[in-house]
């Protein structure tokens, strides 16, 4: 099983994992080992679509090895590149036996079933039925093998039609799973071992669920619901859309202790004029209206944000307004992109296609900026005491690692019995990936 690209990807792993489970089949160590090999493809942007092709081409190697052996291996295509392609992937990569799309996977074992006698099979209908209602549960065993730190889908598919991007077409409209399904998830989790929750959707906080009675719920009322869960140390959610940030949600960060002061909020550019075209529906003034409303709920909030470079139209001036933007906020980490054309969104649709080198230059430019920024904050907690989540053992001997409130790795020295833990640490140092940090004697005393 081999996943590529974002959380939800990694969650759909995990799930077509149990359900090849309870069919009898074990994740082996490497695809040399594997009888089927799943590929979890991401469509987001040209380069992440191709990878796939130029895997699947080892595959091909692999496979005929293995056939010459007399033994066999299935090879599927599922994620949004299945969903995208449909069978144009069986037509380009003949070593493809299946093609499964994003909200079809359920079905995997009678797909199987049906590519035995080699039939080459594509599914990537939108099912009726649920599909978390067919999975089944995974095992204790397999749960604390994956750790303390599990997802939790709630939502999934986009409405917003950004012009850039794939995720409407590959995913379909925003649905969110009931209230009660996600509380029986998690449970089951925190009963496992897991301490902490991130609960993951393309617009997480479009989420609108059905609730106890008629009601829907909002996200703010599911996280205040599952911050009550016993056993639970930390809540996340991402990614969230700006227009979809209420006061409801800022106010959760303002009173829920166990919601990490975290969030990450794509804001893709600074320019108004570019933002319009990008069909975000947001201005750079409400962005940093909603970042003014989040550092006043819960001062000691850091953000990250996700950036596009070189939009269809975007000017200098353009681009400067980006880096405006994020000198203003200061991001503890983001993730940044060149744009890249997709068939069939309104942006590959544009004549006014920027240059690959002036991409390149401003993707450059943003990135030594927003690097500068990460470790400006990184640097800024040596000497603070913060909390940290235990999450395995460390490199070396006698070391544990875990994550701080931030997401940034945290490693020092300590027993493994505090894995699964959360504990004060003094950060003493800042590397370039990670802090090191001792253990806080157990006084109570408060977090700087
Ligand atoms: N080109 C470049 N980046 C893209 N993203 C989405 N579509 C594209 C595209 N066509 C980026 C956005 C989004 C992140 C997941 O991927 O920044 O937030
Ligand atoms: Fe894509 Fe925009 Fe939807 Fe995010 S909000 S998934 S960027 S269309």
């Amino acid at each position: 099983m081999k996943s590529y690209g974002c959380q939800m990807n990694v969650y759909d792993s995990t799930r077509m994992s149990d359900l090849l489970g309870a069919e009898g089949y074990s994740e082996a160590a490497s695809e040399d080992d594997a009888d089927l090999v799943i590929l979890n493809t991401c469509h987001i942007r040209e380069k992440a679509a191709e990878k796939i092709y130029s895997e699947l081409g080892k595959l091909a190697i692999a496979k005929r090895a293995r056939a010459a052996e007399g033994r066999e291996m299935k090879i599927v295509v599922a994620g949004c590149v299945a969903q995208a392609e449909g069978e144009e992937v069986l037509k380009r990569a003949r070593v493809v036996d299946l093609v499964v799309g994003p909200q079809s996977y359920h079905r995997l074992p009678n797909l199987l079933k049906q590519a035995r006698d080699g039939a080459r099979l594509t599914d990537t209908d939108f099912a009726v039925e649920d599909k978390f209602d067919t999975l089944p549960q995974p095992s204790r065993s397999q749960i604390l093998q994956r750790g303390v730190s599990a997802f939790v889908t709630v939502q999934e598919g986009c409405d917003k039609f950004c012009s850039f991007c794939v995720v409407p077409y590959t995913r379909g409209a925003e649905i969110s799973r009931p209230v009660g399904d996600i509380v029986n998830e998690t449970r089951r989790l925190i009963d496992a071992g897991v301490r902490e929750i991130t609960l993951i959707g393309q617009n997480v906080n479009a989420y609108l669920g059905a609730g106890p009675g008629d009601q829907k719920w909002g996200l703010a009322q599911l996280l205040e619901h599952l911050s009550e869960v016993n056993g639970l140390s930390r809540l996340r959610y991402t990614t969230s859309h700006p227009v979809d940030m209420s006061q409801d949600l800022i106010d959760a960060h303002a009173g829920l202790a166990k919601l990490m002061p975290y969030v990450h909020l794509p804001v893709q550019a600074g320019s108004d004029r570019v933002l319009k075209a990008m069909n975000r529906k947001h201005t750079s003034a409400d962005y940093l209206d909603i970042i003014g409303r989040l550092r006043a709920a819960r001062p000691d909030v850091a953000l990250s944000s996700d950036f596009i470079v070189g939009f269809p139209g975007e000017s200098d001036a353009d681009f400067e307004e980006t880096m405006a933007l994020i000198r203003e906020v200061g991001f503890a980490s983001s993730f940044s992109f060149k744009y890249s054309m997709r068939p069939g969104t309104p942006g590959a649709e544009r004549k006014d296609q920027i240059d690959e080198e002036v991409k390149r230059d401003r993707l450059a430019a943003l990135q030594a900026l927003l690097e500068e920024q990460r470790q400006t904050f990184n640097a800024a907690t040596v000497g603070r005491r913060i909390e940290v989540l235990f999450e395995k053992p460390g490199r070396h001997e006698g070391q544990i690692a875990g994550k701080s409130p931030y997401l940034q790795a945290v490693h020092v020295e300590g027993p493994v019995h505090m894995i699964g833990e959360v504990a004060r640490v003094e950060i003493v140092s800042a590397g370039s990936n990670s802090l090191a940090a001792r253990l806080c004697p157990a006084t109570g005393e408060a977090a700087a």
